[in-house]
C-alpha cells in the first residue's frame, strides 16, 4: 500500500484547501521564505492588471511556516490533478520534507512559483507590492481579501513573517485612509 500523500500550503491552501483530507496540522519548510513575488492572472489578478501572491524564495536557513494536510492515498491523483489546475497561474510541484512542532517531519509537496513562469513579477519596494494588491482583483476575489486572509491565517497558527506582515499592515493602513469619512468643511 502506498503512503498518503502530504500537502504543505502556505498562501490560500492554508485558509481554503478545498479537497478532502484526513489530518491537518502546522508544519514548516526548511530554506524557504514567503514573498508576494508571484503575478496572479487568473485569480486574485486579470492579465491586464496582474495581483500579487505568495510563492516561495530560497532562503538558506530560514523556515516558512504553514498547514499540512493528509491526503489518503485513494484520493491522491484526484488531488493533485485539482491542485495542479487551481495552481495553473505559474506553480510547479515541489517535493519537500514537511516538519511538525513536535520536529517530526515528512515527505510531501508544496507548490512553487519560479522566476521562469511568465506571470512571474519578483521583488518590488513595498509600496509598489501594496499598490498593486489595492487595485487587483480577479476570478477568486480581491488581491486584498487574499492578503488579509493570509495575516489572518499567520495569526491564527501564532507564527511570525515580517513580510506579509508589513504588506498586511500597509495595505489595512491605505485602506482605512482611503475609507475615512471626508472632513466636514469649516463654517
Ligand atoms: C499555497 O497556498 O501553498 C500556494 C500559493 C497560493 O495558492 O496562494
Amino acid at each position: 500500500m502506498s503512503p498518503d500523500l502530504w500537502v504543505f500550503g502556505y498562501g490560500s491552501i492554508m485558509w481554503r484547501p478545498d479537497f478532502p483530507y484526513v489530518e491537518e496540522r502546522p508544519a514548516y519548510i526548511r530554506d524557504w521564505s514567503r514573498r508576494f513575488w508571484q503575478g496572479s492572472t487568473d485569480h486574485r489578478g486579470v492579465p491586464e492588471r496582474p495581483g500579487r501572491v505568495v510563492t516561495l524564495i530560497s532562503r538558506p536557513g530560514e523556515l516558512c511556516s504553514g498547514r499540512a494536510y493528509r491526503v489518503e492515498d485513494r484520493h491522491r491523483c484526484g488531488v493533485l490533478s485539482q491542485l495542479d489546475h487551481r495552481e495553473k497561474g505559474g506553480y510547479d510541484r515541489l517535493a519537500t520534507d514537511i516538519f511538525f512542532s513536535d520536529r517530526n517531519s515528512t515527505r510531501g509537496i508544496t507548490y512553487l512559483a519560479t522566476p521562469d513562469n511568465e506571470d512571474y513579477l519578483g521583488s518590488a519596494p513595498s509600496s509598489e507590492i501594496v499598490r498593486q494588491i489595492l487595485t487587483a482583483h480577479g476570478p477568486s476575489g480581491s488581491n486584498v481579501e487574499y492578503v488579509v486572509k493570509l495575516h489572518e491565517s499567520l495569526q491564527d497558527l501564532n507564527t511570525a513573517d515580517q513580510h506579509v506582515e508589513e504588506i498586511a499592515v500597509a495595505v489595512r493602513l491605505s485602506l482605512a485612509i482611503r475609507n475615512r469619512a471626508p472632513r466636514q468643511p469649516d463654517r
